[in-house]
């Protein structure tokens, strides 16, 4: 098998997240020398389950885990509390127990929800990750965020849950259609600015974006897990701060989403986001002005978007990031980066510097 294994653990949870190519053949076989138990649950959306589905059961069925399938439809529609209720009330009709377990296959909604069912089903059961997507397996497969959407916004509902398991199979990505692939990188390309100086600079100098499987993602998506590992293993339920650094780009980003109707993807909002982060930065944490013009070039490199399109209302962003709960609940506390490598929140940032940040997107 050719693939790597990082421990994921920290304050009451410890699991390996395996990175590599050709490893949902080999799930099964993974699972059974982390998981004793003996009937799953396998939860794929309509994309994941075509591509992958059989490949999983078979792989699961190998072990003797007797796997059945639930589908939910593609797309952030399907985090909801009427899917965990469907899937729950399917699981216990077919007779599944405290001593099954879950197994998310899809991108992030379905690994959200995955988790959620399984923080909840029976009062809590164990689950598998098997990323399909970038995002999924640079981000939001590890760290244990579960949860589904209300009406009046995301994640409104949710629990810290950490998976069992988690299994990165790179060769998936090959029917990963492009828009998905630029979600990855915005959040890889995040990593790098926050966390990891020679992650940055080694993509300032790469050919740009991989989109296809081989040696080299599977590097790059290593080493993006390790870094997530390394936040959530000191601060899985945000609160020391170490994880809020993860939200480089979302305030003004998640602004972007609302002013917008969520019509531009949430990527593409944080890398607008990111650059108007670091104009604040400049101002606010000594950030160099040839340090942004770096990262609006990488950003650009990969083909992600540094600009807000003109269409745009700059007064409709700023209103949604004054209506925002966070800014409502107190002072403003925004992630700056005084050199790329480097991260923290600062309390200083005011709505003139995100008003003067927008005005020159
Ligand atoms: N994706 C942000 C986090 O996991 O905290």
């Amino acid at each position: 098998m050719n693939s790597d294994v990082i421990e994921i653990s920290g304050n009451g949870f410890r699991y390996p997240a395996f990175v590599g190519r050709g490893l949902i053949a080999k799930a099964g076989e993974i699972a059974r020398n982390v998981i004793d138990r003996n009937r799953c649950t396998i939860i794929a959306d309509q994309n994941s389950a075509r591509f992958f589905g059989d490949r999983v059961c078979e792989a699961f069925a190998s072990q003797n885990f007797s796997p059945q399938l639930i589908t939910i439809p593609a797309g952030e529609k399907s985090k909801s509390l009427t899917q965990v209720e469907r899937i729950c009330d399917e699981m216990s009709k077919a007779g599944f127990d405290r001593s099954s377990f879950v197994v998310g296959l899809g991108g992030g909604v379905v690994g959200d929800i995955s988790g959620f069912v399984a923080a909840v089903f029976q009062r809590g059961i164990p689950y598998i990750q098997i990323p399909t997507t970038l995002l999924a397996m640079v981000d939001s497969s590890i760290g244990g965020k579960t949860g589904v959407n209300l009406e009046p916004g995301k994640n409104l509902v949710g629990v810290i849950y950490h998976p069992a398991l988690i299994i990165c199979d790179v060769d998936a990505l090959e029917t990963l259609p492009p828009q998905e692939w630029r979600q990855g990188y915005a959040e890889i390309i995040k990593h790098a600015i926050i966390r990891d100086a020679d992650m940055f600079h080694d993509l300032s100098s790469s050919r740009g974006p991989i989109h296809r499987s081989g040696d080299e993602l599977v590097e790059l998506i290593r080493r993006n897990i390790v870094i997530k590992a390394r936040i959530v293993s000191v601060d899985d339920r945000e609160t020391s701060g170490e994880r809020a650094l993860l939200n480089f780009g979302h305030t003004v980003g998640h602004g972007i989403e609302r002013a917008t109707d969520f019509k531009i993807s949430h990527g593409d909002c944080v890398n607008i986001g990111m650059v108007a982060a670091c104009a604040i930065s400049i101002k606010r944490a000594g950030f160099s002005t040839k340090q942004r013009d770096e990262v609006v070039a990488l950003l650009k490199k990969f083909s992600l978007p540094t600009q807000l399109p003109a269409e745009v209302d700059c007064e409709k962003i700023i209103d949604a990031i004054a209506h925002d709960k966070k800014f409502l609940a107190g002072k403003i506390r925004f992630v700056v980066t005084p050199k790329i490598g480097e991260a923290r929140v600062s309390s200083d940032v005011t709505m003139d510097d995100i008003r003067d940040a927008i005005d020159n997107l």
